[in-house]
């Protein structure tokens, strides 16, 4: 399954690296923020046929368009293509992300990088890669990490939070980015490159992949109030190394 995943996603990944005309080919969704090109539809049409072909057992449950019921136990969360903003920019840090889910538990999870051609990619209880080499968090404590974080531009009642959680962390010593990509800042945490990632409000298929790939590197993720993360619904994210997971019971 894992290896049928991978190939799905790198024939999605190739879509978005040669796509042109990208500008005259995008809208506004919910706000002006919030965009969709004409890639973003086709390669969820894509990936779709690709992957109910592989499990026809399965709903089906990506960002764009109409979502099924969501009555069977086995489904794929789909984000086409995460990072749009930075597409549509040209700014090269976007992804594919195809999680599978069981009974709302994430089994297997790829995310692909085609600017950087890194492939992340984790089978629960299998551990986690990058292009096929095993991955793993980093042991830097909160002093020596790096943070990376969501914005609030498609809900801007999380600003204040967002804003005071990023001043809690760096006043605890942490420096910070801003990528544009939710999935990616997962696997960088995954990766050891950085130690932190959070976001006040991110949708199934900005965190179903990355959650599984994180902690299958030795990472962990819950929500901002320390509870589960929830494949069903949207909800806050606070991902580390593990050993930064501390740093939450500072934030007021
Ligand atoms: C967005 C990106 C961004 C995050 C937003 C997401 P999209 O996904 O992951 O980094 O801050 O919350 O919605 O819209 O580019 O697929
Ligand atoms: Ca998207």
């Amino acid at each position: 399954m894992l290896e049928k995943m991978m190939q799905i996603v790198r024939e999605a990944g190739e879509m978005v690296r040669t796509a042109r005309d990208i500008e005259e080919n995008t809208h506004e969704k919910s706000n002006f923020a919030d965009l969709v090109t004409k890639y973003d539809v086709a390669v969820q049409a894509l990936v779709r046929e690709k992957l109910l072909a592989l499990l026809p057992e399965a709903d089906f449950y990506g960002e764009e368009g109409e979502k099924d019921a969501m009555t069977k136990s086995w489904r794929f969360i789909v984000d086409p293509i995460d990072g749009t903003t930075n597409f549509v920019r040209h700014l090269h840090y976007s992804n594919t992300a195809i999680a599978l889910v069981k009974d709302g538990h994430v089994e297997y999870a790829v995310v692909y990088d085609p600017y950087a051609d890194e492939l992340f990619s984790a089978q629960r209880g299998k551990g986690a890669f990058c292009n096929g080499r095993p991955i793993h968090v980093s042991d830097n404590d909160v002093k020596h990490a790096l943070t990376l974080c969501g914005s609030t531009i498609y809900d801007r009642s999380y600003t204040d939070w967002s804003f005071s959680i990023m001043r809690r962390l760096y006043d605890l010593g942490m420096d910070y980015r801003r990528f544009g990509a939710a999935e990616l800042d997962f696997c960088q945490v995954a990766a050891g490159r950085c130690e932190v990632f959070f976001e006040c409000c991110l949708n199934p298929w900005d965190f179903a992949a990355g959650s599984l790939i994180l902690e299958e590197a030795g990472g962990r993720v819950t929500q901002l109030d320390g509870s589960p993360l929830d494949v069903s619904a949207p909800c806050s994210v606070f991902a580390t190394n593990g050993r930064c997971h501390s740093a939450l019971a500072q934030l007021d």
